[in-house]
């Protein structure tokens, strides 16, 4: 196997790991980064529905409580403004969910469906759990959901939400007897759920990482081509030339030019060392030739 062949595979090797371990770092890190900002947009968005609600508690509330006009005004509930204003968000962005989904709900739009009944079950099963991140298909789309676990922590939520007897007769006049009852206190009745589209950002960052990658690539294919020239212009040409003039001389072959130097490094000490051999040689030679000559005179 010549130099040439041989240092190309251990190139080729060298480049090959640099590849894959800079690959595997690119891809974790672009991953994680589009997880992040995905998870940072749904954190918003939570943030967001817990503000509406409080402004709900806090402006709307005693407002609309004040005017005795012995009406029940949804405006007032924490959940239906969270909500509706989630779903004029979503005439917008389909893919953005907001929703309080419970087992047994005042308003049956916020029925828990099979996988938002799961979430609930976990947080049930594990009261320390405070948050559950994971992904979902939305209309075929990847997504990604934030839940809180939705908790009766305030004794006058079960002025509404315990019997029907105690809840406001307005309130009954609309939603009815039969959901949004039997909640007691500390116990776990839902879940607040958002849901974030997830496809685009993982594409983009599944972008990013192969531009990153075909750019290591093309950088290595330069360096490659780079370093062969220069190892075949600095050391293989030279070496070349002395092993021809070595072994011209070692076969008593004098004819011929001494080696063009050019430089300062290593090769040329070489070559000069191997000019310098070449004159003592023929030196040699000539006085050889020259005795041989005599004597056979
Ligand atoms: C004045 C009565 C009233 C009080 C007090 C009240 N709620 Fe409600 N709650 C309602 C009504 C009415 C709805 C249905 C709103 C709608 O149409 O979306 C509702 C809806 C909800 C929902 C959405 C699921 C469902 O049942 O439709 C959750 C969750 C909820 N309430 C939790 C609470 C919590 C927690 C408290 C205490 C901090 C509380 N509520 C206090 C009347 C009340």
């Amino acid at each position: 196997m010549n130099l040439t062949t041989k240092f190309n595979i251990i190139l080729i090797i060298a480049f090959s790991i640099g590849l894959t371990i800079g690959g595997f770092f690119s891809y974790q890190l672009t991953q994680d980064n589009a997880l992040q900002q995905v998870t940072d947009q749904a954190e918003l968005i939570m943030q967001e529905a817990l503000a509406i609600r409080s402004y709900t508690v806090n402006e709307i509330r005693p407002l609309l409580n004040n005017n005795d006009d012995g009406l029940f005004h949804p405006q007032t509930v924490p959940a239906y403004a969270a909500t509706q204003t989630s779903n004029l968000v979503r005439e917008k962005r389909a893919d953005y969910i907001y929703k309080e989904a419970v087992f047994n709900p005042t308003n049956p739009r916020n029925k828990a469906n099979p996988r938002e009944e799961k979430i609930i079950n976990n947080f049930i099963a594990n009261p320390n759990l405070l948050k559950q991140i994971g992904n979902i298909k939305v209309k075929g789309q990847k997504s990604l959901y934030i839940s809180y676990p939705i908790k009766i922590s305030n004794p006058d939520c079960l002025v509404c939400h315990s019997t029907p007897e105690k809840a406001p007769e307005a309130m009954r006049a609309i939603y009815g007897d039969e959901g949004g009852f039997g909640w007691t206190l500390n116990e776990i009745v839902g879940t607040q759920m958002v849901v974030v589209p997830y496809q685009l950002t993982a594409e983009l960052a599944q972008k990013t990482f192969y531009s990153f990658l075909a750019a290591l690539a093309l950088l290595f294919l330069f360096l490659f081509i780079v370093l062969n020239i220069t190892i075949r212009k600095l050391i293989l040409k030279p070496v070349t030339i002395m092993t021809s003039m070595a072994d011209n001389l070692s076969k008593g072959n004098i004819a011929g030019n001494e080696i063009e130097i050019s430089g300062k490094d290593e090769i040329a000490d070489l070559s000069r060392s191997f000019n310098r051999m070449r004159r003592s040689v023929i030196k040699i030679i000539q006085i050889l030739r020259k005795t041989q000559a005599n004597t056979k005179r």
